[in-house]
């Protein structure tokens, strides 16, 4: 009788103390990070990466509870291997969560990638609009931008500068093209014409013959989209050629963006719009780059921004499912009603799952993108062919 007693006592006893053995245990969350480690955009993958360590690290190395383990794809920026790479992540590596990635022709890929296994995205840096647009989905988010937000404020600030005419130069693939809609949308708006659109394949760098063509057209003014290693050339060759003395140059902000120490002398007095600047002065900002520079023994930029801002949505997300991927909804849900609490200033998700944010002016002066005001206030992505 008294052994009945004692093995009814282990047992419930056993059972009670279970689901608390179970959660102390709980497996570590893969994360799968899917990066340009190689090529024009090594510099933006590896920032994005510092930056969502920092915050993991911040948080003692855990999110949502679970510790973190990484799992690392370089996608090289390469489309024809986007498919082979992002399955290695979800099919061999099984990871729980995918971050990724720069480029945007290779984000589409994950994208669709995400949505048929249903593996919860956060996209770190890829703007084009049709991630949060008409490939949408309740387990695809962006920390990051849409193409049109940076470069629709552009096209605003220019046509108000009374620039009449525009040429437009880009690398030809979605990134760029919808850079240069997006300006030249707002330029039209505001009475301005853009005379002529000119495209090389990404990721070439032989620009001379490009300048000669806008140097032939004498436009107001010249718009581009080129970001990374690209564009520490572009701004280089546009001084060298002389037109930067006849021609003003604007750009989305990734044009100067990570690149100044290398663009030097050539970048300096260069406007440009996005969603952060060097010298924000606030509180968040300031703990953030004094982090990041302890870290890493380099200045941040707006890619360690967004990755930092990928990890803390991650955290978002999981605290409110208590670290269990499977809710979706429930993790959908947090994010959608959360107030990031970003470096670059305090943002919204939108119903597509797209940043609502604040674009800033910003000029070159010396080695920082210094902030000049703001150039559209809390500007969201109209998120075409979204339905959720
Ligand atoms: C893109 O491909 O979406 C992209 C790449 C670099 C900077 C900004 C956007």
């Amino acid at each position: 009788m008294k052994l009945l007693r004692r093995t009814i006592l282990a047992l419930a006893t056993t059972s009670l103390a279970a689901p608390l053995a179970l959660a102390q245990s709980a497996p570590k969350l893969k994360v799968g990070l899917m990066l340009p480690y190689t090529g024009t955009y090594a510099a933006l993958g590896n920032a994005i990466e510092n930056g969502f360590r920092l915050y993991v690290a911040e948080q003692g190395g855990k999110l949502g509870g679970r510790e973190i383990e990484y799992f690392k794809v370089d996608d090289e920026s390469a489309p024809p291997k986007a498919t082979d790479n992002v399955n290695k992540l979800i099919k061999r590596d099984q990871v729980d969560v995918l971050i990724g990635t720069v480029h945007s022709g290779v984000a589409m890929a994950m994208a669709k990638a995400a949505k048929d296994s249903g593996t919860i995205l956060i996209v770190p840096n890829a703007g084009a609009g049709a991630i949060t647009g008409t490939m949408c989905a309740p387990n695809i988010f962006r920390s990051s931008f849409t193409m049109w937000q940076s470069a629709y404020a552009m096209g605003d600030v220019a046509a108000k500068k009374g620039h009449k005419t525009a040429v437009t130069i880009t690398w030809k693939y979605a990134a760029g093209e919808e850079s240069v809609n997006g300006f030249k949308e707002a330029f039209e708006k505001g009475g301005g014409k853009v005379v002529k659109q000119l495209t090389l394949p990404f990721p070439n760098e032989e620009f001379q013959a490009l300048l000669t063509e806008i140097a032939a057209s004498k436009p107001d003014a010249v718009y581009t989209f080129f970001a990374g290693a690209g564009a520490v050339k572009f701004v280089k060759d546009y001084a060298a050629s002389g037109l930067k003395k006849s021609i003003p140059l604007y750009g989305a902000g990734f044009l100067t963006d990570g690149t100044l120490e290398a663009q030097g002398a050539a970048a300096d007095g260069l406007t440009t719009t996005l969603h952060y600047a060097d010298n924000l002065e606030t509180k968040r900002d300031k703990e953030f780059r004094l982090s990041y520079a302890k870290s890493y023994k380099l200045q941040p930029d707006v890619y360690a921004v967004q990755g930092y801002d990928a990890a803390q949505m991650l955290g978002i997300g999981l605290n409110a499912v208590k670290g269990d991927v499977s809710k979706k909804t429930e993790f959908a849900a947090a994010l959608e009603k959360a107030r990031i609490d970003s470096p670059r200033g305090a943002f919204t998700i939108s119903k597509s799952h797209n940043p609502v944010q604040d674009i800033y002016l910003r000029q070159v002066t010396g080695k920082e993108n210094t902030f000049a005001g703001i150039a559209t206030k809390a500007l969201a992505d109209p998120g075409r062919g979204c339905k959720m």
